[in-house]
């Protein structure tokens, strides 16, 4: 069979990026390698994001433009698979004549005999929610090589039904991986050179509740702790109101865990976290993260936090804003709310402008980069440990992170990668800090 060429596109969140990783390993199994641009490819795969409108807008611009590349390669076969294949299944074939093949987010696995079927001309859709976690089965790509950080997968799905959110739609139930076969993923990646994994998953705190093994998460984050060579461990994304006392507990005594958790509170405002079906109020969210700060002086939070919600008002949205001043976010990833299908929210009365809730986002970027600002200049003066992940844009230097998840930049070679180092940090740049070694 002769080598065939497919290029990948990403969008959307780190459980895409992973399964973009998978659907890599499964077309080599058919004979197709992976290439950087549309120009070599034989077949391209878009791997969609559906969380807001925008995102799904502009996968219909990529695949309307992609009409220009047929003309220069005729024979190009364009699958689409993700979200938005989920949400929009056969709608995507009538709308997009040039468009080869779908498959959702449960048929990752169907790809070879779905690609074999479509290189026939055969256009195929599948869709179909598979919840017997043989998805999980599915092998990442070894052979494009393993950086030292990797996300691995430990659940996926989500069963919160938060009335602005569409992954229950198109992620479907949470259903949990065998913890055996995480571990020794992990063994395996930890044998290639991997030193930090991120455990994966919409709610990873409710691991192995409804399925799985019944293991819980705070004993998986334990043993993953005991695997030679793994360093450090993540985790993402966690749900305030499944953050349990064994988990926080993980903090006191399970030293490979980062200082770091990404804790999306979404709102500030009881109202409208209400509104939101989120399960906690600003108290229970501000106690919970002050008793892990007990625990662990030095770490560092992050949030996601939608703005504009239905009915959002300047009050609800100061609330958001003094939040982020208790907590003092090293980061949030802030959007302006976007109604979805399907959701509850979408069908709220919904009075502030377009215009308003553009101007409240844009204060809360304001606010964020002040807070950003302190966490970095905090570090300035100080030795913390980075543990090395590559070579640094600028000539002779490398990049890490912090336990805190702060990306540091500092003088090194190359022979660095891998390691974990203590680089007294001189300067705040924003966005990174930069730092030196003696
Ligand atoms: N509108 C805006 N932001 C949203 N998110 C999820 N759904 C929506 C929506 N309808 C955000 C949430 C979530 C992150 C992944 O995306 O903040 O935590
Ligand atoms: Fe969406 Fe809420 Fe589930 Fe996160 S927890 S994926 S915001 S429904």
């Amino acid at each position: 069979m002769q080598q065939k060429k497919v290029h990948i596109m990403t969008f959307g969140c780190q459980m895409n990026v992973s399964d973009s990783e998978k659907i890599t390993a499964l077309l080599r199994t058919i004979d197709y390698e992976p290439v950087a641009s549309i120009g070599e490819a034989d077949m391209v795969i878009v791997n969609t994001c559906s969380v807001r409108a925008k995102a799904e807008e502009r996968i219909y611009g990529i695949l309307l433009t992609m009409k220009g590349e047929l003309k220069n390669n005729p024979d190009l076969l364009i699958g689409v698979g993700g979200c938005v294949a989920q949400q929009e299944g056969e709608r995507l074939l009538k709308k997009i004549p040039h468009l080869g093949f779908v498959f959702g987010t449960h048929n990752l696995h169907l790809l070879p005999q779905i690609v074999r079927q479509a290189e026939t001309g055969k256009r195929t859709c599948e869709t179909a929610f598979i919840d017997d976690g043989s998805r999980f089965d599915l092998s990442p790509d070894y052979d494009s090589g393993l950086a030292i950080t990797r996300s691995i997968t430990i659940m996926q799905g989500c069963d919160n039904f938060c009335s602005y959110c569409i992954v229950p739609y198109v992620r479907g139930r949470e259903v949990s991986r065998q913890k055996s076969d995480i571990l020794e993923e992990i063994q395996k990646v930890s044998a290639g050179g991997v030193r930090e994994v991120t455990l994966l998953g919409q709610n990873v705190n409710s691991y192995g509740t409804k399925s799985g093994d019944g293991s819980d998460f705070a004993r998986l984050i334990r043993d993953v702790a005991k695997i030679p060579g793994i360093e450090r461990i993540r985790f993402m994304t966690s749900h305030p109101k499944d953050l349990s006392a064994p988990l926080v507990e993980c903090y006191s005594d399970v030293e490979k865990l980062c200082s770091h958790i990404h804790l999306p509170v979404q709102s500030g405002s009881d109202r409208i976290l209400a509104l939101m079906n989120r399960g906690y109020t600003r108290s229970d969210y501000i106690g919970k993260i002050e008793k892990l700060k007990l625990i662990r002086r030095d770490l560092l939070v992050t949030s996601d936090i939608i703005v504009g919600f239905p009915g959002e008002t300047e009050e609800d949205f100061q609330d958001s804003l003094s939040l982020m001043t208790t907590v003092g976010y090293s980061d949030t990833y802030s959007f302006v709310y976007s109604p979805r299908p399907e959701t509850k929210a979408a069908k709220m009365p919904d009075n502030a402008s377009k215009g308003e809730k553009s101007e409240r986002l844009k204060r809360l970027f304001a606010l964020q980069k002040n807070l950003t600002k302190s966490v970095h200049d905090s570090y300035v003066g100080k030795r913390v440990e980075v543990l090395v992940e590559g070579e640094s844009k600028k000539t002779g230097q490398v990049y890490g992170r912090t336990s805190g998840n702060r990306t540091v930049n500092f003088s090194g070679s190359s022979s660095l990668i891998g390691t974990l180092q203590r680089p007294l940090i001189i300067k705040n740049l924003q966005n990174s800090l930069l730092g030196e070694l003696e």
